[in-house]
């Protein structure tokens, strides 16, 4: 029998990817050209696009978020004997992205309005090894940044965000990405803009660059195409193979070509599902505090009172995916059992135990809302 945990074709899945006729020429173009499939001049481009939209002066892709969080704290030179401060209401590479580096992440709480780090706590937890606050965009929106920034430069730290679910999110204007001395971003399939796998980071510093490309390609010094040219480049410091393909890279400059129109039809959506679930008892919305731009990679809606893992059941049932995002890492059996980690987070937990992330995508269908909402409905009122 099919349980709602394997169930492979949900009449609604969590999300879809956008994809067109321009995404497959892009790397059709980049198959035909028979050479620089690696290390191609899509990534510049790809590069220079992204910095240009997120308004920030660097960009460096890399071949996942998680190796772009590995690399950003590698490249600001964290490492052991420092701590870095995050939340555990996130994806796990964001805490373990310090333990590559040999540091060690702290769990600070999260706050309700936006489900991201909570300043006042975030304070709390600094300590003489601390080196970094390493704050979460939650679901497309963006954590209280400015506070954040304030603390962080108070206590002479550094303020690196997590943007990988939150391209093109905003505060008045500001794109989230843009606060801290450097940011990451993931393009994995079910982010923002898609590569299937990719991210970068976004920074403020040229030494941080110039460090970042070099870790991500073996520390080699490229003044030239290490493929293409008989020059000898050096190998100046360690590195790894951390680089994004070049079919990656041109279709992220397609996808990039559409991302205002794609953030547009999520926002719609988010706006439709608002409306219908408003009124439901039992659900709570979630609306991002003034001068938030909210960009709705995930749309989670809030079920307090112990019946949250009932509505994800009911839905399964119903053929619609829904799913936690997320349940805490410290209570993980990695941080819990293997790293010993015993944190009191009561908003986390209480935050974990409530949230549930219901389908979204940009071309959602008015009845593929109608009917979420419906079933929703159906379940705080009893009907089967
Ligand atoms: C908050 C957050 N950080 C980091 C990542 C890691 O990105 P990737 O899957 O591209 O490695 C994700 C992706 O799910 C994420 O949601």
């Amino acid at each position: 029998m099919e349980t709602a945990a394997a169930k492979v074709s949900w009449k609604i899945p969590l999300f879809k990817i956008y994809w067109d006729e321009d995404d497959i020429e892009a790397v059709n173009q980049t198959i035909r050209a028979g050479m620089y499939w690696s290390c191609g001049p899509q990534i510049a481009e790809f590069e220079q696009g992204l910095s240009h939209y997120l308004g920030t002066k660097f960009c460096a892709v890399f071949s996942s978020g998680t190796t772009a969080l590995h690399a950003v704290l590698w490249a600001h030179g964290i490492g052991p004997g420092d701590e870095v401060i995050v939340p555990s209401f996130t994806f796990i590479s964001t805490a373990n992205a310090a333990l590559f580096v040999g540091a060690r992440p702290v769990f600070a709480d999260i706050e309700d309005s936006t489900f991201g780090l909570d300043p006042e706590d975030v304070e709390r937890r600094i300590t003489p090894r601390t080196k970094a606050i390493l704050p979460v965009h939650y679901a497309g929106g963006s954590c209280l940044i400015r506070e954040l920034r304030e603390v962080a430069d108070r206590h002479h730290l550094l303020l690196i965000e997590d943007a990988a679910e939150s391209f093109g999110a905003t505060v008045d204007g500001k794109a989230a990405g843009a606060f801290g001395q450097s940011a990451i971003l993931s393009f994995c399939q079910n982010k923002i803009i898609a590569t299937g796998e990719g991210g970068a980071v976004v920074t403020e510093s040229k030494e941080i660059y110039e460090k970042l490309k070099l870790l991500r390609s073996h520390g080699r010094l490229e003044s030239a195409d290490y493929f293409s040219s008989t020059d000898y480049l050096d190998y100046v410091t360690l590195g790894h193979n951390f680089r994004l393909s070049t079919f990656c890279a041109a279709l992220g400059l397609a996808q990039l070509r559409k991302a205002n129109r794609l953030i547009e039809m999520r926002r719609n959506n988010a706006r439709l599902l608002d409306q219908r679930l408003v009124g439901i008892p039992g659900v709570g919305v979630i609306t991002p505090p003034p001068g938030y731009h909210h960009v709705y990679q995930m749309y989670s809606i809030v079920v307090p009172g112990g019946r949250r893992d009932g509505l994800m059941q009911h839905l399964a049932e119903r053929g619609i995916m829904s799913k936690v995002f997320f349940h805490p890492l410290h209570k993980t059996h990695f941080y819990k059992a293997e790293l010993k980690y015993d944190c009191s987070l009561p908003v986390t937990e209480r935050v974990s135990q409530e949230i549930l992330t219901l389908p979204m995508y940009p071309a959602m269908s008015e009845e593929e809302i109608d009917l979420i909402s419906k079933h929703i409905r159906g379940f705080f009122s009893g009907a089967r």
